[in-house]
């Protein structure tokens, strides 16, 4: 039995092309209504997934479920999942509201009822202006609407995506992601969405899918993914990250260590299960690292030593690169530190010792695998 509160369901699919696999054991269920989205770097098997999903490829094994039903033999057509593909592939010589009421005539809907949903649908997605026009007189951004009426105006169980925005300027992209995001929640449509950029994924999704050579990584809400990367791959892919070498020196109690981080004795806390002696990586976001400008102005407690190498102005930030102490030149550090009312200015000298500090317990502490 598929399980109920989930409208899809992948159970060990892999997928093989003729040696190659790019879809290895993927168990996935996407629940209804979600925002769902396939990260991962190019070749990692986004694509294959939507058409499994569609059933444009069928698995080499594993099961495929769909409402409940099993449906891996089940033609594309029968399926009620829609793509909207990267090119939009809208008909040129048709009007919008031909183009969006393609589906509809095919399956002979009443006209008039044809009619209504296609305006309606031309509504939602701020298209109703532009019905009499043929797609080459649309922008790319307008297109792109007009591709998403055309594949929502049916009411599919399942909207699928594959990297929608590849085609539109860094401006666009970032309005057609919140536009897409209020589409899906009013529409209450599942939408499955693929891309290999994080910004995107963690802007627009209930939950995030990390992929990686044709395996899942994790599978969380963007904050989960954030703040808890399951391990290092997650990691480094989803933002900038600084990795620290470390080794555990003692367990002092529960959750708690005390570990030689980059050569310093530091407090560690973590909910992973690790004995004196073990190798392991600490993970700290450039954003959570904190800098203090002379050694004797931080405050009490552990803290590493370091020079800064570099500071960066980003306009509500500043990028800080310190180095640390070490034998073989030390490992360089990301900090990213915010302006606020009393600390109009953040100008460190190339050179200055600094002391680099965390909250403690905001670090996250994964085996040296
Ligand atoms: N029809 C096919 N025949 C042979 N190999 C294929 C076929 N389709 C996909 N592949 C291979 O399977 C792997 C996964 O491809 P897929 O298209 O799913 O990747 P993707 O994650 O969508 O990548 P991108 O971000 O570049 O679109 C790749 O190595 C690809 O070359
Ligand atoms: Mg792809």
């Amino acid at each position: 039995m598929a399980d109920q509160d989930c409208i899809i369901e992948l159970r060990g699919v892999s997928k093989r092309f003729d040696d190659l696999l790019a879809l290895d054991g993927i168990d996935l269920g996407i629940r209804n209504g979600e925002f769902l989205t396939l990260l991962g770097p190019s070749g990692c098997g986004k694509t294959t997934i939507l058409r499994i999903l569609s059933g444009f490829e069928a698995p080499t094994e594993g099961d495929v479920f769909i409402a409940g039903r099993r449906v891996n033999d089940m033609p594309p057509e029968r399926r009620q999942v829609n793509t909207v593909f990267q090119n939009y592939a809208l008909f040129p010589h048709m009007t919008v509201e031909a183009n969006v009421g393609f589906g509809l005539r095919m399956q002979r809907t009443d006209r008039a009822e044809a009619a209504r949903r296609v305006a309606d649908v031309l509504r939602t997605v701020h298209m109703d202006g532009f019905a009499k026009r043929r797609p080459g007189r649309l922008s790319g951004g307008q297109q792109q609407r007009v591709a998403i009426a055309r594949a929502v105006v049916n009411n599919p169980l399942v909207l699928l995506l594959d990297e929608p925005f590849s085609a539109l300027d860094a401006k666009l992209r970032k309005a057609m992601q919140l536009e897409i995001k209020h589409l899906q929640r009013q529409l209450g449509i599942t939408f499955v969405f693929v891309t290999h950029d994080q910004q995107e994924a963690f802007a627009m999704s209930d939950r995030v899918v990390v992929m990686n050579e044709g395996r899942i990584e994790q599978i969380g809400s963007p904050q989960e993914i954030y703040e808890n990367p399951a391990n290092l791959t997650v990691a480094r892919f989803v933002g900038d990250i600084n990795i620290l070498d470390a080794t555990i020196a003692e367990k002092i109690n529960g959750v708690r260590y005390r570990a030689v981080v980059e050569g310093s004795s530091m407090p560690v806390e973590t909910r992973r299960s690790f004995a004196p002696g073990d190798d392991v990586k600490v993970l700290l976001r450039p954003e959570d690292l904190r800098v203090w400008r002379a050694v004797d102005e931080r405050p009490e407690g552990p803290f590493l030593t370091g020079r800064i190498e570099e500071t960066v102005y980003k306009g509500a930030t500043v990028d800080i690169i310190v180095r640390l102490e070490g034998e073989d030149g030390g490992k360089t550090l990301l900090a990213q530190e915010y302006f606020n009312e009393d600390d109009q200015e953040i100008s460190y000298a190339t050179g200055e010792t600094v002391a680099v500090t965390w909250v403690n317990g905001w670090e996250v502490v994964l085996p040296d695998a």
